[in-house]
């Protein structure tokens, strides 16, 4: 079952003299509930403009939007997403648990617990009472998580939630993600993080000069695990069908092979048998980065 549906998606603003800037161009998506998807493009791609749209926040020119099996601008959708800005605002003079208590307002019968709760899951509680322009931009972060939390979202919607963190900060936020996922909550992620994306995210979609150039199972923008095995023999290469796409190096009389990662063990047993001496063994695997370059560098226009 899909949490978001979108169909045929345009935006354009207009400019002076009746021309006009195309931000989203015919995009279609379907975002699988309980699951993270994760957005990305360069800068100026239309991420935040597309998430403020499912937000109904922002306009749009055609289109069709379904959240949650009803159209994107049902009143009572908003209570059951939430969103966390890319530049969230605070109230400076009031401490995180005020805060959390004027937000829970907005919804019913939030208890004192589940604020209490929240602050602890986000690693706030003993900065609870403290006023948040004391705050560090990790902090904050946190601050903001933790209330988008408040009325248990079945979608979130974050836009770069760890952007600027520590180290530790960051690693928190990804847990916090990853529980939310264990919930079966659906998240959608905004990330230049390209990493968190591949380490979170189940399905992804690149953006690109307001084009959704690809999308699909992170396994489609990542290569399989292989090993790049580097080996000599005295001998000459034995005639076996393990070692049949063996490359001979002419200048260093070495030969290299690629092999999946499971197959580990059938080369260990051949170099054992032909006493072949292994030089190097290197894992390598396609990186989401390396797709991502790819297609931006195909598809610039
Ligand atoms: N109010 C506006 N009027 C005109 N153009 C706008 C407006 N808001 C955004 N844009 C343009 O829309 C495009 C998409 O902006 P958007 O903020 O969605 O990008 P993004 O992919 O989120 O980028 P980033 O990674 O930097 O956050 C940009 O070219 C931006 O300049
Ligand atoms: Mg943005």
């Amino acid at each position: 079952m899909n949490a978001i549906e979108i169909k045929s998606l345009s935006k354009t603003y207009d400019l002076k003299r009746k021309d006009k800037l195309h931000i989203l161009n015919n995009i279609h998506l379907n975002v699988k509930k309980g699951s993270v998807f994760g957005l990305l493009g360069p800068n100026g791609a239309g991420k935040t403009t597309l998430l403020k749209i499912l937000l109904n926040i922002s306009f749009y020119d055609k289109g069709k939007i379904t959240i949650l099996n009803q159209p994107h601008d049902c009143p009572n959708i908003k209570k059951r997403v939430n969103y966390l800005p890319e530049k969230p605002y605070f109230y400076p003079y009031l401490t995180g648990k005020d805060f959390l208590t004027y937000m829970a307002s907005f919804y019913n019968n939030i208890q004192t617990s589940t604020i209490d709760d929240l602050l602890t899951e986000v690693g706030l509680k003993n900065q609870s009472n403290i006023k948040i322009h004391q705050y560090s931009k990790g902090m904050q972060q946190r601050l903001g998580i933790a209330s988008c939390l408040l009325n248990e979202p079945d979608i979130l919607f974050l836009d770069e939630p760890t952007t600027g963190l520590d180290p530790i900060a960051h690693k928190d936020i990804c847990t916090i993600i990853r529980l939310l996922k264990e919930k079966e909550k659906t998240v959608f992620l905004l990330s230049h993080e390209l990493s968190d994306i591949e380490t979170l995210c189940d399905h992804i979609g690149i953006l690109h000069q307001g084009n959704l150039i690809k999308t699909g199972p992170i396994e489609n923008f990542v290569g399989s695990k292989e090993y790049k095995i580097i080996f000599s023999c005295v001998e000459g290469l034995p005639e076996d069908p393990a070692l049949l796409h063996a490359r001979l190096d002419k200048k260093t009389l070495t030969y290299t092979l690629l092999i999946p990662a499971d197959e580990i063990n059938i080369y260990i047993s051949i170099a054992s048998k032909y006493k072949l001496k292994t030089l190097s063994v290197e894992n390598i695997q396609k990186k989401l980065e390396d797709t991502f370059h790819e297609l931006i560098k195909i598809n610039n226009i």
